[in-house]
């Protein structure tokens, strides 16, 4: 059973795709992937990480192997020593880069004996994911996992080259801290010693970084664990990753810069792929204007069309309802969308329902004119101006969202814009299209509880120019903030923070924070931009995701070694889970029931 020097491996399984090997003594280990006893030939097909080889056990050669051989089953741990050859005629297996060899086995210890595993480890991402995650290590002997997890450490790595090369600290932060408002639910941990208190996960560790550039690091950066109680999607965790940076006196290019040079060659590295920088910049506002969204998928051009100008003199009641109550009419031009079908198009309309609209007009150019069942409510005038702002040609369809809440208008027009791009197969895994939004703004208004909120965090600095409209036009303030998007997804974002104490007080006040709140929750932070708080701004990007785009996934859990459930639980563990009542006691913490009243 133990692994003594002469059982240990000579090559890994996946290495023997040469005939340099041939003919030489080898010894490989691994587990059993696959059996098939002949009587006379017993063949393993033997599995490490690298890949697979097949071993040939042969009474002839060794008796007593090949007796054992026998007994072996699938994920058994064992050793074998054999001689290598090559496979004859017409039993090679191209499928696999060593299939044209074999190793003829003389020796055979078999380290340990596997239960029959739940499920077939080299089709591993096709069985349910429950089974996959209660049997993780199992999952991770996959060829699939095993490459999710070798691309995540190469793609780490690569960062760690580019920051440690561009003159960045790699310093940790605290676990165990105060709450960080990054917009979400804090986990908390409660204190024995100082009974009644609580320490929070960190949501990201935005303060610390601020602070260790008051601390004069200058150029920071972690691969940093964060905490956050939200809701959970299938690019989201509880417990997530992020390449943090700050730094000081460089300016919100400068940062950019750096960020699109680190993707640009871990791009080149880790995938052998050229990325082009600098990247695209686009404004929020053409953003929302021309995507719906402030992360447009770039893959594909189609872009929306404010129509509300035009149709508002229109006979369609549905639009100038809308247009009546200072609401929007926004428009999607389909080329080729002649090829939507009637089915395609109500498969449309019950899809932007899941945004709020209440529906989903169209129509289609023919021969340079309009058709569908409402175009009679159009003149001939608005129709030609229609089709002149759309840019409409022969085989186009015009679709249009109108609703009096711009906020439905965009997120319907946005999602539906995405939807047809994927009916139409123009969003690729393959491809990848990055770009920076800028100009945020700082605030965004919660008419709920009537006051302003951070559209970034509390610590972003206000654009340089917007600044004496803080008073007077506080939801026309752009943020000094930016973010980087790939194929529609939030890879990151960042800003230039406030360095002084007095900015950041007003914002506070703005933010509906008293003096005091502010001086209970953030004093230190006041404090310390009164200390000597150089220029400063960073970025942090979503690890997790970043991975599972390049690696062409929809799901965060397939690069994560052990995620959580999307009901963040841990199926391999059973966590979270009770604990004894001591510990409780300890914490005096005591369960109690909570009535809800229905
Ligand atoms: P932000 O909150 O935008 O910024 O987070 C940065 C990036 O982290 C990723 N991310 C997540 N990934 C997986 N699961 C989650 N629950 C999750 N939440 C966020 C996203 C996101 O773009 N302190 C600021 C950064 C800064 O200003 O420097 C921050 O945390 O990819």
């Amino acid at each position: 059973m133990l692994l003594s020097p002469d059982k240990k491996r000579t090559q890994f399984c996946g290495e023997i795709t040469e005939d340099k090997y041939l003919d030489q003594a080898i010894v490989v280990n691994g587990w059993v992937n696959h059996y098939r006893d002949h009587g006379d030939l017993v063949f393993i097909d033997l599995r490490d990480r690298s890949g697979i080889i097949q071993l040939v056990f042969d009474p002839t050669d060794n008796a007593k192997a090949h007796e054992l051989s026998k007994t072996l089953r699938r994920e058994d741990v064992i050793g074998a020593k054999g001689i290598l050859r090559k496979r004859g005629e017409g039993l090679e297996n191209p499928r696999i880069p060593t299939g044209k060899y074999e190793l003829v086995c003389t020796e055979l210890f078999v380290f340990n004996r596997s239960k029959t595993p739940p499920f077939d480890v080299t089709t591993g991402e096709k069985i349910n994911e429950e089974a996959r995650l209660k049997y993780r290590y199992i999952d991770i002997r996959s060829p699939f996992m095993y490459d999710n997890l070798l691309k995540r450490s190469e793609i780490t790595n690569s960062i760690r080259s580019s920051m440690q090369e561009g003159g960045f600290l790699e310093v940790e932060t605290p676990i165990l801290t105060k709450s960080t408002p990054e917009g979400a639910r804090d986990f908390l941990v409660p204190s024995r010693v100082h009974k009644g208190s609580y320490f929070a996960l960190p949501q990201s560790p935005q303060i610390f970084k601020q602070l260790l550039m008051i601390g004069g690091i200058e150029r920071y950066y972690q691969i940093a664990r964060c905490f956050r109680d939200e809701d959970l999607r299938a690019d989201r965790q509880p417990e997530f990753t992020q390449l943090d940076v700050e730094t000081s006196f460089m300016t919100a290019e400068d940062i950019q810069t750096l960020i699109e040079n680190m993707l640009s060659k871990m791009m080149k590295t880790v995938y052998n792929r050229e990325i082009k920088t600098p990247f695209l910049r686009m404004t929020y506002k053409d953003a929302m204007d021309k995507y719906g969204v402030d992360r447009p998928d770039m893959r594909f051009a189609m872009e929306v069309v404010d129509v509300s100008d035009i149709v508002k003199s229109c006979e369609f009641s549905v639009f100038t309802n809308v247009t009546a109550k200072g609401g929007m009419v926004k428009c999607l031009p389909v080329p080729n969308g002649d090829k939507l079908s009637r089915k395609d198009l109500d498969e449309l309309i019950a899809f932007v329902g899941n945004y709020g609209a209440k529906g989903m007009a169209w129509m289609r150019v023919k021969e340079g004119v309009l058709e569908s069942n409402i175009v009679k409510y159009f003149s001939p005038e608005i129709q030609a101006e229609l089709i002149k702002k759309t840019e409409a040609q022969n085989g186009h369809a015009l679709l249009f969202i109108a609703d009096p809440k711009d906020s439905i208008v965009y997120d319907a027009i946005g999602n539906l814009r995405l939807e047809v791009g994927e009916k139409f197969a123009l969003r690729p895994k393959d491809k990848f299209a990055f770009l920076w939004v800028v100009d945020f703004p700082l605030f965004e208004r919660d008419t709920e509880n009537n006051r302003w909120n951070s559209v970034h965090h509390p610590f972003t600095s206000p654009h340089v120019d917007d600044i004496d409209k803080l008073m007077t036009d506080t939801g026309s303030v752009r943020a000094n903030a930016y973010d980087v998007i790939c194929n529609g997804t939030e890879l990151g974002g960042g800003s230039i923070r406030i360095a002084t104490s007095d900015m950041q007080s007003k914002i506070f006040e703005l933010l509906n924070i008293s003096p005091e709140e502010a001086e209970e929750k953030f004093g230190f932070l006041l404090e310390a931009l009164a200390n000597g708080a150089p220029p400063h701004g960073g970025i942090a990007l979503g690890l997790d995701r970043l991975v599972m785009m390049f690696q062409q996934l929809d799901s965060i859990r397939d690069v994560i070694a052990f995620p959580k459930t999307q009901k963040a639980t841990c199926m391999l563990m059973d966590a979270p889970s009770a604990v004894d009542n001591q510990q409780l006691l300890d914490l005096s913490i005591k369960n109690i029931e909570v009535q809800v009243n229905r």
